[in-house]
């Protein structure tokens, strides 16, 4: 069954063409990595399937569904979540009321409920059981911007899993971290229930090639190869773009 399609997506910024026609499938439960250069047009098609940036031209479907223009939170409540390329957390915000906001949001009746003393009993221990299963209790009534870069970057993906997305974008989680922290961004990624569609941007070889199922190279707002790591790996355009540039 087809999670996402991506047929004929184009997105021009003036005299910019940041997307030429991509088209794309990813399959329920793959693992989809996203390789290019600066440049290439990655985050721009994660906004247009998030729903942050309306296509020139083309069309997405979520499981079956046309969301190619949709609002944002609709596709959200398809079961699409997102990570940014820069972290999107609210810096002076604790951890656990992150996750109890993330919670809200994602069952759609955030405050109310949490008004009432049962069910933000309910939500705090949901919010607490998820802070623990990825590793951030101990973080818990930390503020935000207190943490080092790699728990946020932890603590952003922990956030868009609140909503047990049924497809999940991850926009670069792994960069500007160690790499201890780059090895905790990936067994988060492991852990994660298989029947879970990611597609995921990705800069470093390594973690492309462990976590694929199968990889899409962009280059130019082009796709210009698809395929398994063997592939990827043969490919001479792919190859002489990775030993040019990045
Ligand atoms: N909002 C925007 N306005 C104008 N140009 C943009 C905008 N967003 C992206 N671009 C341009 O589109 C191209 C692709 O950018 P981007 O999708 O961020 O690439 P990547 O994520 O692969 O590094 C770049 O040339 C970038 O400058
Ligand atoms: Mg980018």
């Amino acid at each position: 069954m087809t999670a996402l399609a991506v047929e004929n997506v184009s997105k021009n910024f003036g005299g910019v063409s940041a997307l030429a026609n991509i088209s794309l499938n990813v399959s329920r439960g793959e693992r989809r990595i996203l390789l290019g250069p600066n440049g290439a047009g990655k985050t721009t098609l994660f906004h247009t399937i998030s729903g942050a940036v309306t296509p020139s031209g083309g069309r997405i479907t979520l499981f079956g569904i046309d969301i190619t223009r949709l609002r944002p939170d609709r596709r959200a409540r398809l079961g699409l979540a997102r990570t940014f390329q820069i972290t999107n957390l609210f810096p002076r915000l604790t951890v656990l009321d992150s996750m109890l906001l993330a919670l809200g949001g994602a069952s759609g009746h955030s405050l109310q409920l949490i008004g009432s003393p049962s069910g933000y009993r309910s939500e705090y221990d949901k919010a607490h059981q998820l802070l623990e299963q990825w590793d951030l209790v101990g973080t818990a009534r930390r503020v935000v911007r207190t943490l080092s870069y790699g728990e946020q970057r932890q603590l952003e993906i922990a956030l868009a899993l609140a909503g047990q997305p049924r497809l999940l974008l991850l926009d670069e989680p792994t960069a500007g971290l160690s790499p201890a922290e780059t090895r905790r961004v990936v067994s988060m990624v492991h852990a994660l229930p298989r029947d879970m569609t990611i597609l995921m941007i990705e800069h470093d070889m390594d973690v492309a090639f462990e976590l694929a199922d199968r990889i899409a190279v962009m280059h130019q707002g082009r796709l210009i190869a698809e395929g398994d790591q063997a592939a990827i790996r043969a490919n001479k355009q792919v190859t002489d773009i990775y030993l040019g540039a990045d």
